[in-house]
């Protein structure tokens, strides 16, 4: 039995041809926001976005995360559920009794011990203050794990972890780097044109030669926390038919444009909040502040692996 954080529990599983079905949803436009991570300054700017281009907000997992007070615990959820949501790990793991998962990241061998056991308390944490929000809870549970969306044509292939898991992490930019190979065999499996996650805490986006013809992997990172060196600003992901001011990259697929557009929220309030419910030497201090202050040592450079099989590159910041 692995231990807690590191296993991927059964009733996390699916196979990949679960997402070979009719859309469940139609839209215009969609923003994909993945690892919100409970932080409601990122919430309101992206709800904003959406809302400015009409375009329809499907949540991929793990908005809740930080918000362990009471009150934001609430209000993250309220908001969130008022749209399309899946389930990610945090949320299972919360809605659920404890299941000896830990956090139900399924953390792979490069992420620390000392790391993953900071992980399994802040889930403790937050299990504690969901006990007190049963209807919510039940609400969580009751969330899908994965999603088809279509628009114009294109099928999206949306789920919190990779296409046979919600912690999954064969769509991270670690193991699309090393192996990519396992990642274009669950994509064809799937037999989307984009398949649209997070998880991994590192965004990327690729492309990829299916039987079907070219597919794309773009995964968001967090929208609630910054995702590259010296910046502040999360990132959401974006398809629509026509390309967005604000991206910071993207590719186009037939007649449609995906691409990560950065979700600038309120660094300042959002560090003082941070700071107020998770102190210096807190898990959450310790795992994530230094990130959330002045982002991972990852670059854009490195997310960016487009323009191999399908269209060019369109950077438009
Ligand atoms: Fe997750």
């Amino acid at each position: 039995m692995a231990e807690p954080g590191r296993s991927c529990p059964r009733h996390y599983r699916y196979s990949p041809a679960v997402f070979a079905r009719p859309a469940d949803l139609k839209a215009q436009s969609l923003y994909i926001v993945g690892g919100l991570y409970g932080n409601p300054f990122a919430l309101e700017m992206v709800l904003d976005l959406a809302r400015r281009e009409g375009a329809t907000a499907v949540f991929n997992g793990d908005f809740n995360w930080f918000n362990v007070d009471p009150a934001e615990f609430e209000g993250v959820n309220e908001a969130v559920l008022r749209h399309a949501a899946l389930r990610g790990n945090v949320e299972t793991e919360i809605a659920g009794e404890d299941s000896g998962a830990g956090c139900g990241c399924a953390y792979p061998e490069w992420v620390g011990d000392a790391e993953v056991e900071r992980s399994n308390e802040i889930l403790r944490r937050l299990r504690e203050t969901a006990s007190a929000y049963p209807e919510l809870r039940e609400r969580l549970s009751a969330l899908p794990p994965h999603l088809v969306a279509e628009i114009g044509g294109l099928r999206i292939g949306i789920a919190h972890g990779d296409a046979e898991s919600l912690a999954g992490w064969q769509f991270s930019q670690e193991t699309m780097r090393d192996r990519p190979e396992r990642a274009l065999a669950l994509l064809a499996g799937s037999g989307v044109d984009v398949f649209a996650c997070t998880h991994t805490c590192l965004p990327v986006m690729q492309d990829f030669a299916t039987p079907r013809g070219s597919a794309l992997i773009v995964n968001n990172g967090a929208a609630g926390m910054p995702n590259f060196r010296d910046t502040r600003f999360g990132l959401v992901t974006r398809i629509a038919s026509t390309p967005s001011t604000q991206a910071l990259y993207g590719t186009r697929l037939g007649a449609n444009v995906v691409e990560a557009v950065p979700v600038r929220y309120d660094h300042e309030a959002w560090m003082t909040r941070f700071d107020r419910v998770w102190p210096a030497g807190s898990p959450a201090s310790l795992s994530y502040r230094k990130r959330i202050a002045s982002g991972p040592g990852y670059e854009v450079e490195q997310a960016v692996r487009t323009g191999t099989h399908t269209g060019s590159l369109s950077r438009t910041a």
